[in-house]
């Protein structure tokens, strides 16, 4: 096939015109896929496999031999991919450890061929579907797409027993419009989901020519696979280096603190790692 015959996914015909429409989509598959492929709840395995190909940002999103080389590795291959996926992440963010730690752990814990397949089988859905295509550089500015595919994985008494109704984006896109954070200022969102108010925020300010990666963004929720998805969100929004997110009741306990402890830690112990990693290799050198 001529590389002028391979259709664009920008042009599937099957796929919303609308970027929500087109995340929920996905979310939709991803969930049936998963439900059918692994009869059991565990929704952070496929949030993780979303995730990983939400970062992976390859070359050439919308052609068809992007997608035909996805479906075509195997299930082991693909679970590769995940685990040095998130090794990148935290290498360049260990600060992000403890917040991701929920969506990796699994991995690195001899999953079960069974798990390694329908996470396979997901990530062909998810592909299949167009995520590649609206998870690509700043299109995904416009969009979350973990969100969705959260709330739908969630039952429906968790969700509603943690008040997890997320604000839709025109709400969300409408407050931040009337109150914009300025650059360098910071923004703090206690109950914060998967990040919905901090997307809005970031982008009114880029529609007024500021720079979100100026900002302290503060935020946190009760729900540990949400901040995951939180974390993962920042870097695709391009929230910047300066983000404290935390887990905890954030009406009762003082989880800033508890997020800037783990940060600050979690940072010294990965330039402690390298420094030991340098000094074995200098010790060893032939
Ligand atoms: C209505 S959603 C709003 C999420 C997000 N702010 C948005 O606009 O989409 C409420 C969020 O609050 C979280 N939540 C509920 N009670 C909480 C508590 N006591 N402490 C921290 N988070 C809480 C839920 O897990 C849920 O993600």
């Amino acid at each position: 096939m001529k590389n002028e015959d391979i259709p664009s996914a920008k042009h599937h015909a099957a796929w919303p015109r609308d970027a929500r429409q087109h995340a929920l989509r996905i979310a939709e598959a991803v969930e049936r896929t998963w439900s059918h492929a692994y009869a059991s709840d565990h929704a952070h395995i496929p949030v993780s496999t979303v995730a990983v190909l939400c970062l992976l940002q390859p070359p050439e999103p919308d052609s068809l031999s992007t997608r035909e080389l996805f479906n075509s590795v195997s299930s082991a291959e693909f679970a590769h991919t995940c685990r040095a996926t998130w090794r990148a992440v935290i290498t360049a963010q260990p600060d992000l450890i403890p917040n991701l730690y929920p969506m990796l752990a699994w991995l690195w814990n001899n999953p079960e061929n069974t798990v390694v397949d329908a996470v396979k089988a997901v990530a062909d859905t998810a592909v299949n579907t167009g995520l590649l295509t609206l998870s690509h550089g700043d299109r995904n500015h416009q969009v979350d797409l973990l969100g969705p595919l959260l709330a739908l994985l969630r039952s429906d008494s968790a969700r509603t027993g943690r008040g997890q109704i997320y604000t839709p984006a025109c709400v969300a896109e409408f407050m931040a419009a009337l109150v914009t954070p300025e650059e360098n200022s910071s923004f703090c969102e206690p109950a914060a989901g998967t990040g919905e108010m901090l997307r809005a925020a970031a982008e009114a300010m880029r529609h007024n020519g500021k720079d979100p990666r100026t900002v302290t963004w503060v935020a946190g929720d009760i729900d540990e696979l949400a901040v995951a998805c939180l974390a993962v969100n920042s870097l695709l929004w391009n929230l910047g280096p300066n983000t404290i997110f935390g887990v905890g009741n954030t009406l009762t306990e003082d989880w800033v603190t508890r997020a800037v402890r783990q940060r600050n830690e979690c940072t010294t112990i990965a330039q402690d790692i390298i420094q030991a990693q340098i000094a074995l290799a200098a010790l060893t050198y032939p």
